[in-house]
């Protein structure tokens, strides 16, 4: 395993700003060498069960499918180790073309990583590949690459459901794209009643997850063995948080034993509250729940 660094400086100096107010955003466990942790985590049995949907998506893309030809252009916000994606291309093209794709992601680490597997698997698709930071505004990567056609965007694997601001991700979305272009949208949703706490929190329980949440907080000087990791539910999201065993420095700020800094939190959704969501940052959502299983929903939206 690599020594735990940060991607970049710039990086590094957000991160501080984070550290200072004790609650860091997740974006930073797919950096760096947190690339090498969370590609470990992707390949667990555990985030796999949380995070992958394909036959919702496409039972929904089949529904759209009924009035027009889903678009062959593709544009992906976080497709992360490309497991993912790659079932659901896979799937999609058994049925309708895809000619272009463009991936888009913090981390250039895991761009570059999912960027090879990729053409490996779909030699005959024109890729292209963007950082952005969903979090902090619109792109103009999609406007410059696109051709006139319609775009699909895809944001699939519960992405919308861990940065702090949701509806800010949605709306930065919208603005990067075009009027009646449309998202496929997966996330998880809030546990039925009959869950227990533990039966939440169990895939999150792992020495694995807990390497790759932490992994940022090592870049930033956490000792090994300098911290245990907690998580919780508090009814409507899923909590991690690493609480300091003694003393540390970490980045230049001394923080005391027992110090608990935030380093993950998934929020998990409502069907409503996903529609909600969707139609507050510019979307209408088209076709919901198409085929809806007790853990996930995809949902496809249309740019208004
Ligand atoms: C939970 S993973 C999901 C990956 C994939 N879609 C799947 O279903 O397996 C989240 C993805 O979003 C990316 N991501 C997280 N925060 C981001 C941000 N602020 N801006 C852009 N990408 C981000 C991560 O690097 C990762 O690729």
């Amino acid at each position: 395993m690599p020594k735990p660094h940060f991607e970049n400086p710039k990086h590094e100096a957000e991160f501080l700003r984070h550290l200072e107010r004790r609650r860091t955003p997740l974006k930073f466990a797919f950096a760096g060498s947190a690339t090498a942790t969370h590609l470990q985590l992707a390949e667990s049995e555990g985030y796999q069960s949380v995070v992958l949907s394909v036959e919702d998506e496409f039972a929904a893309l089949t529904r759209l499918a009924a009035d027009l030809i889903p678009p062959a252009t593709i544009v992906e916000a976080g497709p992360g180790d490309g497991r993912h994606t790659i079932t659901l291309l896979q799937r999609y093209m058994q049925q309708w073309a895809v000619e272009n794709y463009l991936g888009l992601d913090f981390s250039e680490q895991l761009l570059q990583h999912f960027g090879s597997k990729f053409r490996t698997h779909f030699p005959g698709i024109s890729m292209a590949s963007a950082i952005w930071d969903f979090e902090t505004g619109p792109t103009s990567r999609v406007e410059e690459w696109r051709r006139d056609d319609r775009v699909l965007a895809l944001m699939v694997g519960h992405t919308v459901g861990n940065p702090e601001a949701p509806g800010i991700v949605l709306k930065n979305l919208r603005h990067s794209l075009r009027r009646k272009d449309f998202l496929l949208l997966s996330v998880v949703l809030t546990p039925s009643a009959e869950e227990t706490v533990d039966s939440i929190l169990q895939p999150y329980r792992t020495r694995v997850f807990e390497n790759a949440a932490l992994e940022p907080l090592r870049a930033s000087g956490l000792p090994d063995d300098g911290a245990y990791f907690e998580v919780t539910w508090d009814g409507s999201a899923v909590i991690g948080k690493a609480i300091l065993e003694r003393p540390a420095t970490m980045l230049g700020l001394d923080l005391e034993a027992g110090t608990e800094i935030e380093c993950f939190r998934s929020y998990r959704f409502r069907e409503t509250d996903v529609q909600d969501l969707l139609r507050s940052s510019g979307w209408s959502p088209l076709i919901i729940s198409a085929r809806r299983t007790s853990e996930h929903t995809a949902i496809i939206a249309e740019a208004r």
